[in-house]
C-alpha cells in the first residue's frame, strides 16, 4: 500500500469553515423552516461591479474569434493587469515595483498556503493567535509544526503571538528566534489594524533578526482611517523583508471569480544551506511556472477593469455598502453592552461572547435561537476562545434582520 504524508495526520479536525458548513447543514435538516442568516465565512453577496461584467463579456467574445483567442498565458499574469496593479495599488502611493515583482494568482488562500514551500522545512514560523487557519495548516502539512499538544491546544514548533483585548489585538514581538512571521492587516479575524509606526516596528525587527514577513493584506480596500498603512512597502526597508498578498475577492467581489496577486520584491533575499544569498523572487517564479498555469485571460481582463475610473467608483460603492453593514452590526451589538472590536477598517466584527460563554457554545445558541451563523473565535486559535466573529458581507436586509434577532436573544 502507498504511504501517506504523515504530516496530514497532525491536522486537527476539519477545516474551520467546513465544520461550520457541516453544522449549518445539520441544523437546516433538523429545522427545515428556519430562515438562516449567514454571517460566518467572509463571502461577499453583492454582484460583480458593472465595469468588470462588461470587461468579462468582451473577453469572452475575444475568445470566440481565432484572431484574438488566447491559449496559455504567462504563469505570472498578463502585463496589462500587472501594469494596472503597479500603477494604481503602488505607484499612486509612492511605491515603485517592476512587472516581475507581481504574480497574479487565483486567490490569496492558495498564495498564503503555497508560499511556505519555498522555505526550509526547519524554518520556525510565527503566527498571530487568533489566526487565519490556512497559515498554520499549510505548515502542518509541510511538516514544520511539530506535534499537536492537546493540553495547550497548540503545535509545539509554532510560535504563537497572542492578540487579545489586553494588548488591543496587537501582538508583541517574538521572544525566540523565528524565520517566517505571518501578519494579517487589516486583521482576519479581529478586524483590527496597525498604524504605520506599529508596522514599522515589525519591519525593523525583521531586518535586524533576518526574518521574512508574510504580510496578508486581503482586506486592504476596507481601510478607512488615515494612519493605517495600505501596503507594508510604505515602510522603509520593507522590500528587503516582506512579501505582500492582496486579493480581489473582498475588494471587488471575486470570491467566486478568483483573482489575487502576490508581491515578491527583488530585494528580498534568503540563504541556502551553504549560506549563499538567494533571491526569493526567483524561487517563487520557479514554483509558479512549474505548478501553475496562470489565471484565465477572461478573469484577468475582468480584474483589470477594477482600475478604470468607472471600476474604481463601483468598488468604492461596494466597500461603502459593506462598511455600512459593519457599522450597523457594531452599533447594534455594542448597544447591548457587548464588547465589540473591528468593523472600522475591516469587514469583520469581533465580539466578546456574553456571560463568558465559550465560542462554540455561543455559536450553537446563536444558530438555534436566532438562526444566525457566525464564526466561533476559538476556531482561529486559543486566544479566540470566548470571542465570536460576524462578517459585514451579508445583504443589508439580512444584516439588519440579524441585528434585530440578536437584540431579542436572551443573554
Ligand atoms: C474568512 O471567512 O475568514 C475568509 O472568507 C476565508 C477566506 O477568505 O478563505
Amino acid at each position: 500500500m502507498a504511504k501517506i504524508n504523515q504530516n496530514y495526520l497532525q491536522l486537527q479536525g476539519s477545516y474551520l469553515f467546513s465544520e461550520i458548513a457541516k453544522r449549518r447543514t445539520k441544523f437546516i435538516q433538523d429545522n427545515p423552516q428556519a430562515a438562516i442568516i449567514s454571517l460566518g465565512i467572509g463571502d461577499v453577496t453583492r454582484p460583480l461591479p458593472e465595469a468588470v461584467i462588461r470587461s468579462l463579456h468582451d473577453a469572452v467574445d475575444e475568445m470566440a474569434d481565432a484572431q484574438s483567442f488566447r491559449g496559455y498565458g504567462p504563469e505570472q499574469g498578463y502585463d496589462f493587469l500587472i501594469e494596472e496593479i503597479i500603477k494604481h495599488d503602488y505607484a499612486a502611493h509612492g511605491i515603485q515595483l517592476s512587472n516581475n515583482e507581481v504574480f497574479v494568482s487565483d486567490g490569496s488562500k492558495c498564495d498564503v498556503g503555497n508560499i511556505q514551500e519555498i522555505f526550509s522545512l526547519d524554518s520556525i514560523i510565527a503566527v498571530q493567535d487568533p489566526v487565519y487557519p490556512v497559515y498554520v495548516d499549510s505548515n502542518v502539512m509541510a511538516g514544520r509544526s511539530g506535534d499537536y499538544n492537546k493540553t495547550s491546544n497548540r503545535y509545539e514548533n509554532i510560535v504563537y503571538l497572542p492578540c487579545n483585548a489586553e494588548n488591543n489585538f496587537k501582538p508583541e514581538l517574538p521572544t525566540q528566534k523565528v524565520d517566517l512571521i505571518y501578519l494579517c492587516y487589516p486583521n482576519n479575524p479581529t478586524g483590527m489594524t496597525l498604524t504605520k509606526d506599529e508596522l514599522k516596528v515589525w519591519v525593523d525587527y525583521a531586518r535586524e533578526h533576518n526574518c521574512i514577513l508574510l504580510f496578508d493584506s486581503a482586506y486592504e480596500a476596507y481601510i478607512q482611517e488615515k494612519d493605517v498603512p495600505h501596503s507594508i512597502y510604505e515602510i522603509e526597508g520593507a522590500k528587503e523583508v516582506a512579501i505582500e498578498f492582496r486579493s480581489l475577492s473582498k475588494t471587488a467581489g471575486f470570491t467566486g471569480t478568483r483573482c489575487a496577486y502576490v508581491v515578491v520584491p527583488r530585494e528580498l533575499k534568503a540563504r541556502d544551506e551553504e549560506g549563499n544569498e538567494v533571491t526569493v523572487n526567483d524561487l517563487w517564479n520557479r514554483r509558479q511556472t512549474t505548478k501553475f498555469n496562470g489565471v484565465s485571460y477572461i478573469t484577468q481582463k475582468g480584474a483589470a477593469a477594477i482600475f478604470s475610473d468607472a471600476g474604481k467608483l463601483q468598488i468604492a460603492t461596494l466597500v461603502d455598502y459593506y462598511m455600512t453593514n459593519a457599522a450597523i452590526i457594531r452599533e447594534g451589538i455594542s448597544s447591548l453592552g457587548i464588547e465589540v472590536y473591528g468593523g472600522v477598517n475591516a469587514p469583520y466584527i469581533w465580539l466578546k461572547t456574553p456571560n463568558g460563554m465559550g465560542s462554540w457554545e455561543f455559536f450553537d445558541k446563536l444558530l438555534s435561537e436566532a438562526n444566525i451563523v457566525g464564526t466561533p473565535g476559538v476556531g482561529f486559535g486559543q486566544n479566540g476562545q470566548g470571542y465570536f466573529r460576524l462578517t459585514a458581507f451579508g445583504s443589508r436586509e439580512n444584516t439588519e434582520k440579524a441585528v434585530d434577532r440578536f437584540k431579542k436573544l436572551s443573554l
